[in-house]
C-alpha cells in the first residue's frame, strides 16, 4: 500500500505561489529550484501580476491552472497565507509546504490559528509554516528554497529548524554522508515528526532517519513512531537548559518541555539520543555504512598504546565490552605482531605497522566468534604508514568482502595530520567511518550494537506474533 505523503514526495504538478521575476525573493529561488531539479514535472508559478516567470506561464491563483495540482509552495507574506491555503482547498490540492514565517514563533496565534482551521476541514496534509521546504535526493526533486543539495544517499534527515537543516546538507557533503530526503518542519501545524518517520519507515530509499527537534506536539505519536519504525531513528533534541527552552519559544514557537523525560521516552521507544548534530552524523554514517554489531564485544587494533587505551575507556563508558583474546586469537595476533609487543586487546601492532600487519589483525579479529565489532586505529606516530593502514580496511572490503563474510561492523580512529586528511576521505567514501575521537568512535559502535538489539527485539517480537496467530 502506498503512504499517503507518497505524492508529497513525488509530486507530479506543482505550483509555486508567490513565484518571482525578483532574483532576491524566496518565491523565485523556490520556483528556480523546481525548474533545474533533476526530475519530471509541470510547474506552474502563481503571481497576479505576471503573465510568464523563468519561461513557465504564470496564473494569478491556484484556482486558474487547468491541472489537478499535487503539490503547492507558499512563499507570500503571512497575512494572506490563510487566503491561498483557502484557494488550495477549493481547488483540492492534496499537498501544501508554507515557507513563510510570522505565526507562532512571533507571537501570531491567531494567524496559526485560522491556518489549523482550514486544514481541518480539507484533505490537504500541509507541512510549516516556516520551513525551507524539502529536497528529495532520492529522485532528485528540489522543493526547496536553499541553494545546495544533497549526494544522494540513504539517510532521512528531518529538522525543526530551516537555517539548520540546511547546514546539514553541507555538513552531510563534508562527511560524504549520503541523504536520501532531507526537510524542514517548522511549526508543524499539520505534518509533524511522526508523519515523517511513518513515511520513512516504509521508504526504501531510507536506512536511517536523523531529527532534530526543539519539541513534540504529539507526544504519544512521536513515541509509537520511534517504536514501529524498522530502521534506527537517531534524534536530537534541542532546549535542554531553561535558557535553552527559552530560546526554543521564539524560534518555532514551541514548548521545550522536561529533558529527562524526553531523554527516557526515546530510550524506551527504540530511539537513540545523540548529544549535538556531530554526534548524530557520526552514528548516521556507521548506521548507514555498516551491520548492526549482534553484541557489544569490541576489538581494537592499534599502532600506538595510548589511543589503544583511550578507546578501551571509550567503549567501557559507552557500554560496550572489550573482553581479553581467546586463546586461539592470542595465538594468530602473536604471529603478527613484533617480540616487544604481546598479544592483547586493545591489540597493539607497534608504532610502525604496515598493511600486513592490520589486515591480518583486523580479520583475525573479525574471525573470532567472541568479537562483535572491531575498531581500527591509526596514530601518525612518525614512522607510521597512513597508506597503508587504510588501504588494509579498503582492500578487506572490496576483496574479501568483508560484511558478508563476517557480518560485522568496522569503524577506524585517526590520530594525525593533512597526510591523512584525503586518506580518511577515501574511508569515508568507502562507507567505512572513520572519526578523529575515541569517544566519538565508541558512542558510533554503540550505536551498531544498539541496533543489533533493536533488530533482535523486532525478530522476537514477530515471532511472538506468530505464535499468537497460530494458538488463534
Ligand atoms: N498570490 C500570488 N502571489 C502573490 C500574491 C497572491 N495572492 N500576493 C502577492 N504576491 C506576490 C508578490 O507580488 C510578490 O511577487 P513580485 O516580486 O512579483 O511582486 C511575491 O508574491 C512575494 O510577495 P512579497 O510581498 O514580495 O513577499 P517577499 O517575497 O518579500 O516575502 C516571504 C515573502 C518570503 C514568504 C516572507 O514573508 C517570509 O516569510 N520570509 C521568511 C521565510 C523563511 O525564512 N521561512 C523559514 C524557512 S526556514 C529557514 O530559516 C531557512
Amino acid at each position: 500500500m502506498t503512504h499517503e505523503l507518497e505524492t508529497f514526495f513525488q509530486p507530479k504538478i506543482i505550483a509555486v505561489v508567490g513565484a518571482s521575476k525578483d532574483t532576491r525573493k524566496i518565491g523565485h529561488e523556490a520556483l528556480k529550484n523546481i525548474l533545474i531539479s533533476d526530475y519530471e514535472c509541470e510547474i506552474f508559478p502563481i503571481n497576479p501580476k505576471d503573465k510568464e516567470i523563468l519561461g513557465l506561464k504564470c496564473y494569478k491563483k491556484v484556482t486558474d491552472v487547468p491541472e489537478k495540482i499535487d503539490l503547492v509552495l507558499i512563499s507570500v507574506p503571512a497575512v494572506i497565507v490563510a487566503q491561498i491555503l483557502r484557494d488550495c482547498a477549493q481547488k483540492k490540492v492534496k499537498n501544501v509546504i508554507i515557507i513563510s514565517s510570522g505565526f507562532s514563533e512571533v507571537g501570531n496565534h491567531d494567524l496559526e490559528a485560522e491556518l489549523v482551521s482550514i486544514i481541518k476541514k480539507s484533505n490537504m496534509r500541509v507541512l510549516g509554516p516556516n520551513v525551507m521546504g524539502y529536497k528529495n535526493a532520492s529522485i532528485g526533486l528540489d522543493a526547496s528554497f536553499a541553494y545546495g543539495n544533497p549526494r544522494k544517499g540513504n539517510v532521512a534527515l528531518i529538522s525543526q529548524s530551516g537555517a539548520l537543516g540546511i547546514g546539514m546538507i553541507y555538513l552531510a557533503n563534508n562527511e560524504f554522508m549520503g541523504v536520501s530526503k532531507i526537510i524542514g518542519v517548522g511549526n508543524k501545524i499539520d505534518i509533524d515528526d511522526d508523519d515523517l518517520i511513518d513515511y520513512f519507515a516504509q521508504d526504501t530509499e531510507t536506512k536511517v532517519v536523523g531529527l532534530y527537534i526543539e519539541a513534540v506536539k504529539d507526544g504519544r505519536a512521536f513515541m509509537n513512531s520511534i517504536k514501529n519504525c524498522n530502521k534506527p531513528v537517531l534524534v536530537v533534541k534541542a532546549g535542554r537548559s531553561k535558557a535553552g527552552a527559552r530560546a526554543t519559544a521564539s524560534h518555532t514557537g514551541s514548548m521545550a518541555g522536561s529533558d529527562k523525560i524526553y531523554t527516557a521516552a526515546i530510550k524506551q521507544a527504540g530511539g537513540i539520543r545523540c548529544r549535538d548534530l556531530v554526534e548524530l552524523f557520526d552514528m548516521a554514517k556507521a548506521l548507514a555504512g555498516q551491520p548492526p554489531a549482534q553484541g557489544n564485544n569490541i576489538g581494537i587494533v592499534t599502532n600506538g598504546g595510548g589511543i589503544g587505551i583511550m578507546l578501551t575507556d571509550a567503549c567501557e563508558e559507552a557500554g560496550l565490552n572489550v573482553p581479553k583474546l581467546s586463546p586461539k586469537t592470542y595465538k594468530k595476533i602473536d604471529k603478527i605482531i613484533p617480540d616487544l609487543v604481546r598479544p592483547n586487546n586493545p591489540v597493539d601492532l607497534s608504532a610502525d605497522a604496515g598493511f600486513f600487519r592490520y589486515e591480518l589483525a583486523t580479520s583475525a579479529l573479525l574471525e573470532d566468534p567472541n568479537i562483535d565489532g572491531v575498531i581500527v586505529a591509526s596514530v601518525h606516530g612518525g614512522y607510521a604508514r597512513p597508506e597503508e593502514f587504510i588501504g588494509a580496511i579498503l582492500k578487506m572490503i572490496r576483496e574479501r568482502k568483508l560484511h558478508k563474510e563476517y557480518k560485522k561492523p568496522i569503524i577506524a580512529t585517526w590520530v594525525g595530520g593533512r597526510e591523512y586528511e584525503d586518506l580518511v576521505l577515501d574511508l569515508k567514501a568507502a562507507g567505512v567511518p572513520i572519526y578523529p575521537s575515541a569517544w566519538r568512535t565508541a558512542r558510533s559502535m554503540l550505536a551498531l550494537y544498539l541496533e543489533g538489539k533493536r533488530i533482535k527485539k523486532e525478530k522476537q517480537k514477530k515471532k511472538g506474533n506468530q505464535y499468537y496467530f497460530m494458538d488463534k
